[in-house]
């Protein structure tokens, strides 16, 4: 469309491909190579991914930020398995990821309960593998404990809160004692208050665990309490824009003054992305309106609006 030019790398951009480079003293947990994915649309084939290249190191915290578009949700559907990679591979330790497993544990914006099991069998049931009943319930109540639900585990989904349920689910990827830990959103449903509770929880199981975690959020302030790293993805097509390490120590606040100081830093490169949409979309519009398309009783135009959710 020739509206944005060329840039020079940033700072970020350069760390990112020097770390790539670095021949690595153990294989990364999670590697991607040169990944790029389009789905077929009506107006084609876009680029949800394009040349995405990637390395998570085990027990790595990694948040991934980006609009709403860019790819976070495909990024992390095609690690988890659930999505092929157009082109380009996608490794677990050096081995390429061909399907789901449970080895990698997902946990989505909303809790996925069986309504018509109780906390503690919601848990049981990634369990099924263990033979024994007493020994899963026994596993089952060792999770929920983890999370502080032990008192709730006869309670069903409903007689739960929304932060709650997601603790649930939360212990119930931990049951499955996964390799990898995919987290896409999980407290976007949540109240503030909820949500500061459970960051602070997913950051005691993580340094009780020491799993290697995937967290997709969009909220600024989060990715930098929890992550070693937040990578910032750009949109259309998606991709990699910049990279922080987080140098902070642990546990860490939500509210501390040096959380408020990364998350800067990384909203002004967010804004910059959300900017590229909105120029984007108001082209798209105007350009539809040249060809008249507006008229077309047919065709919806829905204005512009923020759907990036608190932090962006
Ligand atoms: N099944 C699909 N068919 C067609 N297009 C898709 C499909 N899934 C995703 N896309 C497109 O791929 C792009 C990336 O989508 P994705 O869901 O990964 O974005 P996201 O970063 O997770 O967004 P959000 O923050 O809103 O959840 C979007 O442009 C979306 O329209
Ligand atoms: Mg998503």
């Amino acid at each position: 469309m020739g509206l944005f030019t060329a840039k020079p790398k940033s700072e970020e951009i350069e760390a990112h491909e020097r770390r790539l480079a670095l021949p690595l003293a153990k294989p990364a947990k999670i590697r991607l190579e040169n990944v790029s994915v389009r789905f077929d649309t009506r107006q084609g084939q876009p680029a949800a991914l394009e040349n995405v290249s990637l390395a998570i190191q085990p027990g790595e915290f990694v948040c991934l930020v980006g609009p709403s578009g860019c790819g976070k949700s495909t990024l992390l559907n095609i690690i988890a398995g659930l999505l092929p990679a157009g082109q380009g591979q996608v490794y677990k330790d050096d081995v390429p990821i061909t399907k789901a497993g449970p080895d990698r544990a997902v946990i989505f914006q909303e809790a996925a309960l069986f309504p018509w099991l109780t906390a503690v069998q919601n848990v049981e049931f990634a369990l099924k593998s263990v033979r024994d009943k007493k020994a899963r319930r026994a596993k089952a109540l060792e999770q929920l404990q983890m999370v502080h639900l032990s008192r709730f585990a006869d309670s069903y989904p409903h007689e739960l809160s929304g932060g709650m349920r997601q603790r649930v689910a939360i212990a119930r990827a931990l049951a499955l004692d996964p390799d990898v830990l995919l987290m896409d959103e999980p407290f976007a449903a949540l109240d503030a208050q909820t949500r500061d509770v459970l960051i602070g929880e997913v950051q005691r199981i993580w340094l009780e665990t020491r799993k290697t975690v995937i967290f997709v959020t969009h909220n600024v302030m989060e990715a930098v309490t929890l992550g070693d790293r937040v990578i910032c993805m750009g949109a259309r097509p998606g991709c990699i824009k910049q990279e922080l390490d987080i140098t902070l120590e642990r546990p860490r606040a939500v509210e501390h003054p040096d959380t408020a100081r990364f998350a800067q830093r990384i909203m002004a490169n967010l804004q910059d992305e959300i900017a590229k949409i909105v120029l984007e979309e108001s082209d798209f519009v105007e350009a539809e309106r040249a060809r008249g398309r507006d008229d077309d009783p047919d065709r919806v135009l829905y204005p512009h609006t923020n759907t990036m959710g608190d932090g962006i």
